[in-house]
């Protein structure tokens, strides 16, 4: 039998980051100020620390990873790269599907692998606290996990939906001793705010993201930074582990490149970190499919305009150059709260704009029919983000047995579902239903973006 299970040792663990921003045709529009010109450096000084800043405008093709956070990352990765035979075998499939499984790590998903380096960054920066957002509670509980490991307090807002919907992640956060709130809370201005006009909102990350930023940012003893698990560009640099393992992993099994790579997008950052390193190859001249797969309830890459924007609710961040749903979008409650940010990441945005990704939407019935597919299959149960890559997976393989043709398809197995039950039960009972963003809705929350400068579409025209 051909391994199924494919381990590189820690002695191969990659020992550089890949920063996509080097090899980009087309350079990233800069996050803009309030006066609408692009800011430097020290103008995120008091939310992020200097030595993350300097990542986040970073274009060194290689940056390399600390020994100590390799130290950290030891506990789980590098992390097994499988292969789906038991599905592949149930849809007759000529596909070979090959999945980096990030749900090993000790939270269950990729988020540590930027919460563990953005930790051990701003402890060597001399902070004392982080402040996040977060939505699923995948993100805050990786954080709360790799503060725990490195000695940093943490505090998390959590959107109040998910904080009612997913009980048991807030309780592994205080395992982990972090404080968890639902957000929007009474302890922030941006918080009573969102609180006097919308007592009963289910919240958003946005709404979370500018409390978490207040909190940082007001903090006057200085030590206090902000933490973000998704979307900037040292995010994404941390998360490219995934792929540089997937490479060698899939040499070790004699595979040449992949024909597709498949990850779900919430703020872009499990998709980037597994297929920036093919976009790579891409951009070399290799044939492959890189496709980011997004909810139709939230359809930021395939339905939203390429605007500047702000990153939250408040308006406090630097204007993005992304696609966009509008800072005020209050996204419907669907189960994959991870996936309902309104913005994406400027270099995810900037690969489209190119036109590397060929970005989908996919409904929730169907990603949770595939969920319950490959729980019969494979027998793991993923997390519901990770449920919308699966239901890309699963109709391209289907599509490759209609078409008789051998496809390697390799994705981003980005988290277990155990902790989202309450999701699987909805949908076993009947409860779930399929949602699009209706057009109105989306002209509505996207108006605002007419007042703020416009973002240049620029391409190579190369794809
Ligand atoms: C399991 C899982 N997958 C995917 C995501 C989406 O985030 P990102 O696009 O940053 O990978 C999340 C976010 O919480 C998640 O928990």
């Amino acid at each position: 039998m051909n391994p199924i299970k494919i381990f590189l040792n820690e002695n191969d663990i990659p020992r550089q980051w890949y920063n996509l921003a080097a090899d980009l045709p087309t350079p990233l529009l800069p996050p803009l100020g309030p006066d609408g010109k692009p800011i430097g450096p020290e103008m995120l000084a008091p939310v992020f620390p200097m030595n993350l800043i300097e990542q986040e405008v970073a274009t060194d093709r290689w940056i390399d990873i600390p020994e100590e956070i390799l130290n950290i990352l030891y506990r789980w990765r590098p992390s097994p790269l499988r292969r789906a035979v038991y599905l592949e075998k149930y849809l007759d499939t000529p596909a070979r599907i090959y999945y980096k499984d990030e749900s090993v790590s000790p939270p269950g998903s990729h988020k540590p692998n930027t919460a563990v380096a953005q930790a051990w960054y701003n402890k060597q920066f001399g902070i004392e606290k982080l402040t996040t957002e977060t939505g699923a509670g995948q993100w805050g509980s990786a954080l709360a996990f790799a503060c725990k490991l490195i000695g940093l307090e943490c505090k998390v807002f959590m959107v109040r939906i998910s904080f009612d919907q997913k009980p048991f992640r807030k309780h592994m956060m205080g395992v982990w001793g972090a404080n968890c709130v639902a957000s929007p809370s009474p302890e922030t201005n941006a918080g009573r705010k969102v609180l006097e006009e919308m007592p009963d909102t289910p919240g958003s990350l946005g709404i979370a993201i500018s409390e978490a930023i207040e909190q940082a940012v007001t903090d006057k003893t200085g030590k206090t930074r902000y933490s973000l698990g998704s979307v900037l560009n040292h995010v994404l640099l941390h998360q490219t582990i995934i792929g540089l393992e997937a490479k060698k992993q899939l040499e070790m099994v004699g595979e040449k490149l992949p024909d597709m790579v498949i990850g779900c997008c919430g703020g872009g950052s499990n998709f980037a970190g597994l297929s920036f390193p093919f976009v790579a190859d891409k951009i070399n001249g290799a044939d492959i499919k890189i496709v980011p797969v997004e909810p139709t309830a939230c359809p930021t890459m395939t339905r939203a305009p390429f605007a500047y924007d702000f990153g939250d609710t408040a308006c406090t961040t630097p204007l993005l150059a992304m696609h966009t749903l509008g800072h005020a979008f209050i996204p419907p409650p669907i189960h994959a709260g991870g996936l309902r940010y309104h913005g994406m990441a400027p270099l995810v945005c900037q690969a489209i704009v190119e036109g590397l990704l060929e970005p989908r939407a996919y409904h929730q019935l169907q990603s949770y029919e595939a969920a319950i597919t490959w729980a019969s299959t494979e027998g793991f149960i993923p997390a519901p983000e990770t449920s919308q890559a699966l239901a890309a997976v699963i109709e391209e393989a289907k599509k490759a047995k209609e078409e008789g043709k051998e496809r390697v398809i390799l994705f981003n197995y980005s988290g277990h579902g155990l902790m989202d039950l309450m999701g699987y039960d909805a949908y076993l009972s009947g409860k779930l239903t399929d949602y699009e963003l209706p057009e109105e809705e989306l002209k509505k929350y996207t108006k605002d973006l007419e007042n703020l400068p416009k973002a240049e579409m620029r391409k190579s025209g190369k794809w």
